[in-house]
């Protein structure tokens, strides 16, 4: 069978990746096949780039977990989604917690956003800049930042990270942005309003974190589309889809459909640049300690064995 980022590549997409952690990489078996430059050519680092590891203090700097994972993709022959520049989760409390005014939260986004999007200038393919600005319900998500400067924290984060790396397309990543309703809605509207600001925004990022049965690939390509018509590009960030377990043989099967029918939605809206699992494996999947009775989210078994899920993506870049 053909390896996946051979035949993304083939289908015409830049890459399919896999999100990893640093811990990760000293399980040897896991780290050969992530390795594997036909199998992932990108990689998302899942944690190490985001502010509590890059800025757990004021203006204390620190990137040994992210370089770790750069050089890893150069030695790889891998490009890099930089994850994430501004998120309200895994924050140091030292941002969560101060009492901001717009005038003292403002530069210290900046400082955080142009150092850490300088450190890796020229080195990564993208940043997610902005993560889950939204709720579902497609009102802007009371986060430290909107609660203090309203949603121009977004714009001062975009200028910033463009300043400090102008090559790297710069996202807004968000989740259930997969189905039609009001959150699409939502990031359409912000989308037009950035645009027209002349803020610059490249991409935006489909996460894909899906429950079995509930892929729904017309919606999915509608809602791409509506991105892509506005000159963006769009991007699956974050594929996987959870099982309750047990799995039966049945639930694998679906999962294989599933996984196709998202894979060949990207491939059939043109400006979707790939697609990123959220790990490849069962063995290191957050999706068990976050979803208690759920599991079985990934294309590879905690055993690392190809699941049917492995061919449902294989038959979606090779269709095409
Ligand atoms: O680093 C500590 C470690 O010191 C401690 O011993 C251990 C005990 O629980 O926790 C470790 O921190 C964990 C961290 O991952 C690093 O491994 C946190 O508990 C755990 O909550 C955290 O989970 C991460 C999650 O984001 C946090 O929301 C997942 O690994 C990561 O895959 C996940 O990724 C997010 C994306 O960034 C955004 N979209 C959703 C996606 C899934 O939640």
């Amino acid at each position: 069978t053909v390896a996946l980022n051979t035949a993304a590549k083939a289908a015409g997409k830049l890459y399919f990746g896999t999100a990893t952690d640093n811990p990760e990489l000293t399980d040897k078996a896991y780290a050969t096949l992530l390795n594997n430059t036909m199998m992932f050519g990108q990689l998302t680092p899942g944690n190490t780039m985001k502010w509590y590891a890059t800025e757990p203090e004021k203006n204390v700097f620190n990137f040994t977990g992210g370089d770790q994972i750069v050089a890893l993709a150069k030695a790889t022959g891998k490009i890099i989604r930089g994850h994430n520049l501004i998120w309200h989760n895994q924050l140091p409390d030292w941002v969560t917690n101060g009492s901001w005014t717009p005038e003292t939260l403002a530069p210290v986004i900046e400082t955080h956003v142009r150092t850490e999007a300088s450190h890796y200038a020229g080195k990564m393919y993208s940043w997610d800049v902005i993560n889950e600005p939204l709720y579902d319900n497609g009102t802007m998500r009371a986060n430290v930042f909107y609660q203090t400067l309203d949603s121009s924290y977004i714009s001062i984060a975009l200028r910033a990270a463009h300043a400090a790396d102008p090559k790297a397309k710069l996202y807004i990543n968000d989740y259930n942005l997969e189905s039609t309703g009001p959150k699409i809605d939502a990031m359409v509207h912000l989308v037009k309003n950035l645009l027209a600001a002349g803020v610059p925004i490249h991409g935006i990022g489909f996460q894909g974190h899906f429950i079995l049965g509930e892929v729904y690939p017309s919606q999915l390509q509608t809602n791409m589309e509506r991105i892509t018509a506005l000159s963006l590009e769009v991007a699956v960030t974050e594929l996987d889809i959870r099982i309750k377990l047990p799995a039966t043989d049945a639930d694998l099967e679906q999962q294989k459909a599933d996984y196709m029918s998202v894979v060949q939605t990207c491939v059939a809206v043109s400006k979707c640049v790939g697609v990123t699992v959220w790990d490849y494996t069962d063995r290191h999947s957050w999706i068990p300690s976050f979803f208690p009775g759920y599991g079985e989210a990934c294309p590879w078994d905690v055993n690392l064995v190809r699941k049917p899920a492995y061919d449902g993506i294989a038959m979606a870049f090779k269709n095409c």
